[in-house]
């Protein structure tokens, strides 16, 4: 682990080493049927053209959840305690935290922990400027591994936030696992405050995750070009194209990359086959009715304290405390 002090903000390095990504790739790619990890859709380009899809006409889900955190100021005043320590998990943007932040004034500090260092630079730098005399601390670390905070921070009370409904790119049974050893890791004063994106008509999801402007098309197959920089691969994007549809049976959309051509790609060094038609998984996005996240959020160690919803019941965001500690 490497620290550096950026001006206003420090930024701790935990980044996993690039042979472990390469390894990651070369197991997903080597499966049937073929899947990649969906952080590996997050260098800099994909955080900026995440945003991009965040803006779009079709993708409901950040006006609901920023419409959800405009309404409840006065409800998180009573619910977090006035000296938490705000950490986020995937921060991206921060444009969510902005609001947060703004309503819990006493804060002292927050951490956010993103996959992606260019995106929390470009967080951090503004919330900084916009909140002055709080502490910023970014770590560029991969969640799905222990991240151990600052050890100034590990013993204060914690508020974690997990926003924009990341958590529904977890299969069912690796979402419980993930928020289980979360519960395990809290204190009894520590809460997490969880978005989480609502089953609706399914034409909207649809919609959501296939925009008009092909954002979240350009989004989808820049994985490829991640993965030719720092994997050595040599993929041509014309071989694919991004396919995207809600699964009911499942309730999640599935996101795919779909290899037009039969043809063989060098990745690292080791050749890999692609038929024609095969479909790469990239992203689960899983949707939930309200019962069934209560119900995850009890089997993972959770209680659900207090729920709130955009006035569509698009979009919901959850208070939890653990029941473990
Ligand atoms: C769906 S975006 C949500 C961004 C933001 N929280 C929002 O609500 O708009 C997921 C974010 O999590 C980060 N991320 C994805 N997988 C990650 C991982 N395994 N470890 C750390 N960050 C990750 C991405 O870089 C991205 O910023």
């Amino acid at each position: 682990m490497t620290a550096g002090t950026v001006e206003r903000y420090s930024l701790i390095d935990c980044q996993p080493p690039r042979q472990d990504t390469v390894q990651e790739v070369l197991v997903g790619l080597s499966r049937t049927p073929k899947h990649l990890s969906p952080k590996l859709l997050y260098d800099a380009d994909g955080s900026a053209l995440f945003d991009a899809i965040t803006r779009q006409p079709e993708y409901y889900l950040t006006r609901a959840e920023l419409s959800i955190l405009s309404g409840i100021g006065t409800d998180l005043e009573s619910l977090v305690d006035s000296d938490a320590v705000i950490v986020e998990l995937g921060s991206g943007s921060g444009e969510k935290t902005r609001h947060l932040l703004g309503m819990l004034p006493t804060a002292p500090a927050y951490v956010a922990v993103d996959i992606s260092a260019t995106a929390l630079d470009g967080a951090l730098d503004s919330l900084a400027d916009e909140f002055p005399g709080r502490r910023f601390i970014g770590m560029v670390a991969d969640y799905l591994a222990p991240v151990a905070l600052p050890p100034e921070i590990e013993d204060r009370p914690k508020l974690y936030v997990f926003f924009g409904s990341t958590l529904g790119n977890f299969e069912p049974p690796e979402a419980i696992e993930f928020l289980h050893r979360m519960a395990l890791s809290l204190d009894p004063d520590d809460a997490l405050m969880i978005g989480i994106d609502l089953k609706k008509a399914h034409a909207r999801i649809h919609q959501a995750y296939n925009d008009a402007s092909g954002v979240t098309a350009a989004f989808n197959c820049n994985i490829l070009n991640r993965i030719n920089r720092d994997c050595g691969a040599n993929f041509d994007l014309e071989d694919f194209h991004h396919e995207a549809e809600y699964q009911p049976e499942h309730g999640r959309v599935a996101m795919f990359l779909v290899c037009h051509r039969t043809h063989t790609v060098n990745v690292a060094g080791v050749e890999i086959l692609f038929d024609a038609g095969e479909r790469v998984t990239t992203e689960y996005s899983y949707k939930y009715s309200m019962d069934e996240f209560y119900a995850l959020a009890r089997q993972a160690g959770f209680s659900p304290v207090r729920s709130w919803t955009d006035s569509g019941e698009t979009f919901s965001l959850h208070y939890l405390a653990p029941d473990l500690a």
